[in-house]
């Protein structure tokens, strides 16, 4: 039982194999946080001692009681306008103007099973593996009651929370901020960690001391974006990958977000995240109630390692879904980076021949084949196959592709329209843009309003078509743009600030139903590259195209942050030419491969373009990655080192059972008159002995763990190492 109630004390505790949550309804009716952490074994009620904090005000009921104040007590989901001045979960405007909230508590429920969401992604876990409590809030005043959920896998050592928001007064208000998750915590975190970066740079790793006051990881693109990820970490400044407490927590959202933290004046700690409240305002009719997305947490006592190997397996067993969700992925060859848009037919079909004989599973064709779409400024809506450039049509491709032994999949980026296309001709009204104003181009391209039912018809009758018209197997769902100019003739309210929520509930509508009756087809998401690399589209999509930056020296970087909290399986990586298009770099055809396989695999490069050796040296990759490919999907990730100050990329694969090690990486800049370096690796049996390929030596876990593995002297820049470590038998 992971969750178990005091109802005499009213004290709720959740408890993981690993961690332990507390909450607490006081005799005021307020519902406290009283612990996430370490499992504890007591009310940690006990720390809660506040002196009279000047001018933190104390609610009426208190009475002259001036230690009790909202503005000091860590709460599990702060209102505004009542007295807790910190940074809130829910703000509402009245019917009256007035925008206050008191919450308190009403009742609690438990379940087996974990809950899901309205028309949003959720953590999916049956009656077996997983808890859900409930508990009842409401403001009195104004009819406005809460469900908090929180869903519990204690295997996984996962908490999941969402709000549930009704109205049951008798007339309307405006949401105007409905976090998924306030967390107040004591002193004990005084650093956070978030995600940041740009177009073909993203999620590279920032550790950062809490200032008193607020700062902010957050999106307003109406994507969750590149510029920063829905995931933050809290930890010590002691904390390192191996020790220390940490907690992780990851919005499931695709939208803009925000994850705020406030440091207040108790230097206390306070997390507020969900959809960023700068985009937000939601009508609540009468009768009419508001669900949150999904925030997933998890705390590990033993640093940042053991946070990750959390989110990876939830991430992989409990969001992921459909036939790709565990199987192994195809290698893949995409079109982008050999041609662009410059091709037809016969250059695929070429490109194709070449790519079949080194070993290829699939051919993805990207943008171009479709519309009037020679350049990047036309054609996007019009999903018909270019007679002019695929003369043989889209199902004859797919045959002949079919034919040299590979699957075919296809590029889209359905939620867009050029203007300069037969959709956009037809269906001005579809694009967003507000009425009088000139709209913001990105790509020299509009977005379609998918909050409208038309559209997403459209769409869904598009995509379809094509599916069924050639022998698909996967597809690229690509989004190509951040979206401003927020307005749609179809909202009878005229409330332009439900909108950028309204779009994603569209978009997961649209996903759910081409997931559903397209079963057997690989949805790979994408956002020029990493836009748009969250978890909520890894419900739809089991991989998303990590980043558009296909250098491998750079790649370290961005899959090394991008694995804090999304597992390798998540990241398409591919083998591309060089010099590197985006930054001119000369590496190894070895080190490329590498850095790729740690990722879902593929090549992105004209294979009729290599030369004899490239030739050989590329069935011998593929032969390796499938080789390796189950121990780097299902087996746990170790980051050795940090690329980000360190002289070299290392990290670790090791099976579930401990038999198989595959250490990969690359040293940055060769150096001359020196020791070989050695590698101390991690999660090994220390009573297994195991042997290292092409090494006669028998070594015991320890001395790996301990003493480390000596690495080849690194000859040249960017040199790559890749060693497999197996049991001795
Ligand atoms: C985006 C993607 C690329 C490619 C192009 C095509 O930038 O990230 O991989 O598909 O669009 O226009």
């Amino acid at each position: 039982m992971p969750i178990t109630v005091n109802e005499k004390s009213r004290l709720f505790c959740i408890e993981t194999d690993n961690s332990e949550y507390q909450l607490m309804a006081d005799s005021f009716g307020v519902l406290r946080h009283l612990w996430y952490g370490e499992k504890v074994g007591m009310s940690m009620e006990y720390l809660q001692e506040y002196p009279d904090v000047g001018f933190s005000g104390n609610i009426y009921e208190a009475e002259n009681l001036r230690s009790y104040s909202l503005d000091t007590l860590p709460l599990e989901y702060s209102c505004g306008g009542v007295g807790d001045f910190r940074i809130n979960a829910l703000s509402a405007v009245h019917s009256d103007g007035s925008f206050a909230l008191d919450l308190r508590y009403a009742g609690f429920k438990i379940s087996n099973g974990k809950y899901g969401i309205e028309g949003l992604p959720a953590v999916y876990a049956n009656d077996t593996e997983a808890e859900t409590l409930e508990i009842f809030l409401k403001d009195t005043a104004s009819d406005i009651s809460v469900t908090l959920k929180y869903g519990v896998l204690p295997k996984l050592d996962i908490i999941t929370r969402s709000a549930v928001i009704e109205n049951g007064g008798e007339t309307g208000v405006f949401l105007t901020n409905a976090a998924s998750l306030c967390l107040d915590m004591p002193c004990d975190y005084n650093e956070w960690i978030h995600f940041h970066g740009r177009h073909t740079c993203e999620r590279l790793f920032e550790r950062m001391p809490l200032l008193h006051g607020i700062q902010e990881s957050s999106s307003q693109r109406g994507t969750s974006s590149h510029q920063q990820n829905p995931a933050v970490i809290l930890c010590g400044n002691d904390c390192t990958e191996t020790n220390g407490g940490c907690i992780g927590a990851m919005l499931m959202y695709s939208g803009s977000f925000s994850a705020k933290i406030e440091y207040d004046q108790l230097e206390q700690v306070r997390l507020i995240m969900g959809i960023n409240p700068a985009l937000f305002r939601w009508e609540l009719k009468k009768g009419e109630r508001f669900c949150t997305p999904e925030a997933v947490m998890s705390y590990s006592g033993s640093g940042f390692e053991r946070l990750s190997h959390n989110f990876h397996k939830v991430i992989r067993e409990h969001i992921c879904r459909g036939k790709y969700k565990l199987s192994e992925r195809p290698v893949l060859i995409n079109s982008w980076e050999a041609v662009y848009l410059d091709f037809d037919d016969e250059k695929i079909l070429a490109a194709a021949k070449e790519a079949a004989k080194l070993g290829i599973d699939m051919f993805v064709l990207d943008d171009g084949w479709f519309g009037k779409r020679d350049d990047d400024v036309s054609g996007l809506g019009d999903w018909f196959v270019n007679p002019n450039k695929i003369k043989c049509g889209l199902g004859e491709l797919a045959k002949k592709i079919k034919a040299l032994g590979m699957d075919f999949g296809l590029w889209l980026e359905p939620e867009m329209v050029s203007e300069n296309s037969n959709l956009y001709r037809s269906h001005p009204e579809w694009a967003i843009q507000i009425p009088n104003r000139k709209p913001m181009r990105g790509r020299f391209q509009l977005v379609l309003d998918m909050t409208r039912t038309d559209v997403r018809d459209y769409l869904y009758k598009s995509i379809s078509d094509i599916l069924k018209s050639a022998e698909i197997s996967y597809i690229k769902w690509d989004m190509n743009r951040s979206i401003c100019d927020w307005y749609s003739a179809c909202l009878e309210s005229k409330n332009m600030g439900e909108m950028p929520h309204r779009y994603v509930l569209g978009l997961y509508e649209l996903l759910e139903r081409l997931t559903q009756d397209f079963p057997d087809v690989l949805f790979e998401g994408c956002s020029g590259g990493g836009g748009r690399f969250d978890s909520g589209m890894l419900y739809y999509c089991p991989q998303i195209w990590c980043s558009d930056d296909t250098d491998a020296f750079e790649r370290t970087k961005i899959q090394y942050g991008t694995s804090f909290f999304y597992p390798i399986s998540t990241m398409g990586s591919h083998v591309s030419a060089v010099p590197n298009h985006q930054t001119g770099r000369v590496t190894s055809l070895n080190a490329r491969s590498v850095t790729a396989m740690s990722g879902s695999f593929g090549y992105e490069l004209d294979p009729s373009a290599l030369t004899e050796e490239e030739k050989t040296e590329i069935p011998m990759q593929i032969k390796r990655f499938k080789n390796y490919r189950k121990l780097i999907h299902n087996g746990k990730y170790y980051r050795l080192t940090n690329p980000l100050n360190d002289n070299s990329a290392l990290w670790e694969f090791v099976s579930e059972d401990k038999t198989k090690i595959l250490l990969q990486g690359m040293q940055f800049r060769a150096e001359p008159n020196f020791m070989r370096h050695r590698i101390k690796l991690r999660g090994l049996d220390e009573n297994k002995k195991y042997v290292i390929a092409e090494d006669e030596r028998i070594y015991t876990g320890n001395a790996l763990m301990s003493g480390g593995v000596l690495l080849p002297a690194a000859k040249g820049d960017y040199f790559a190492y890749e060693i497999f470590i197996t049991e001795a038998k």
